[in-house]
């Protein structure tokens, strides 16, 4: 069975940010309650005309440059979304012709924050079974159009963004990765993906609109406190899962990448698992939660500000509506 290597990552942020102060400016807030309790000091909101696949697009076009490889050579272009443009078609039809992708296929995977794990292990398992052979995996989210902004316990939390990464078949030994590694981890590439999802919570987390229920986009309604409760045991045992799978220890992750929804979510999740900071990937404070968005932005900053190196072993998880969580133990 083939491997599924990630060869390039590439993200984008709207150019409009705005901060905790702006935000206080209009509803009852502070900059202070919102850094406490989340770890936010920012986000970044599209344009008005800016959709969801003009910021999977720039994200998309960035992963495959820096990949090196060309948009007609991808088989298969996979949109976590959970705001896509219309109801349908599928956002990532709209991408794959604007990106230039003249063969394969293209459509959109919904688990809300867990999308871009969910949108991985498809991938994964596509370049596994030798299905496909380069294929671009895209979490891009518009997230500020389908928020209360009068309700200060969601709108302060959440922005908008695009990461994506280029995931291509290989055998697990490139770079000589065998001389390096032993056991059955042996290699690059995605060595596992674990999804797990529990529609008893739904109500915990949810948008009071959509085309069968209401005919009406709605907004995101949440019970912050008994996610945040879900968060920290649902991720570290779905870490723990696949450390397991793959006869690691939680000492061997390199860096844990985590979606970024809550730094006390992080520190909490780190803190359970055993996992220093220094080994934590946090940019929450830059971006807030982007839904999809957030693992590969995140996986991104690091790659491009030298964190991340070749042979790294990460470890990405997330938790979002649903309840949906998974995760993916991958070496750089
Ligand atoms: O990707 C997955 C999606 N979601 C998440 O991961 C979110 C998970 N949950 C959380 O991150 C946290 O629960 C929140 C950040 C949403 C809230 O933090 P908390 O410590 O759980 O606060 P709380 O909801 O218990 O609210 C505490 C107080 C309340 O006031 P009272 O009732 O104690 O008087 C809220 O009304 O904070 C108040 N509050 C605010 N105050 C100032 C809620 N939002 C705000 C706000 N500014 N923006």
């Amino acid at each position: 069975m083939k491997r599924s290597n990630i060869i390039g990552c590439g993200s984008y942020l709207p150019e409009r940010v705005v901060t905790n102060e702006e935000l206080a400016a209009t509803i009852s807030t502070t900059d202070e309650w919102i850094t406490s309790r989340t770890g936010i000091k920012q986000r970044h909101v599209a344009a008005e005309g800016e959709l969801t696949s003009d910021l999977a697009l720039k994200a998309g076009e960035r992963a495959l440059e820096n990949s090196g490889v060309d948009a007609a050579s991808v088989d298969l272009l996979i949109l976590a979304t959970t705001t896509p443009d219309n109801t349908f078609p599928a956002t990532g039809t709209k991408v794959q012709s604007k990106i230039g992708m003249v063969n394969g296929a293209a459509f959109d995977v919904q688990a809300v924050c867990s999308g871009f794990i969910f949108a991985l292990s498809v991938a994964d398992s596509f370049v596994r079974t030798g299905q496909m052979e380069t294929v671009l995996v895209i979490g891009a989210e518009t997230f500020s159009r389908i928020l209360d902004w009068d309700d200060r316990s969601t709108c302060v939390l959440f922005g908008d963004g695009a990461g994506a990464v280029v995931v291509q078949a290989g055998n697990g030994d490139e770079n000589n990765a065998s001389e390096v590694f032993s056991g059955n981890n042996v290699g690059r590439g995605i060595l596992s993906t674990h999804l797990h999802s529990d529609g008893k919570y739904t109500d915990l987390l949810y948008v009071d609109g959509g085309p069968s229920s209401t005919q009406s986009v709605g907004y995101v309604r949440m019970n912050g406190r008994e996610v945040f409760r879900h968060a920290v045991v649902n991720l570290a045992s779905v870490v723990d899962e696949a450390l397991d799978a793959n006869s690691l220890l939680r000492e061997d992750i390199g860096w844990l990448v985590p979606h970024q929804a809550n730094k006390r979510i992080i520190d909490g999740t780190g803190k359970k698992l055993g996992i220093p900071d220094s080994k934590v990937i946090l940019t929450v404070d830059q971006h807030a939660n982007t839904s999809a968005a957030s693992i590969p932005l995140a996986l991104d900053i690091a790659v491009k500000d030298g964190r991340i190196k070749r042979g790294d072993l990460l470890l990405l998880e997330a938790m979002g509506g649903g309840l949906t969580w998974g995760a993916s133990l991958v070496r750089w």
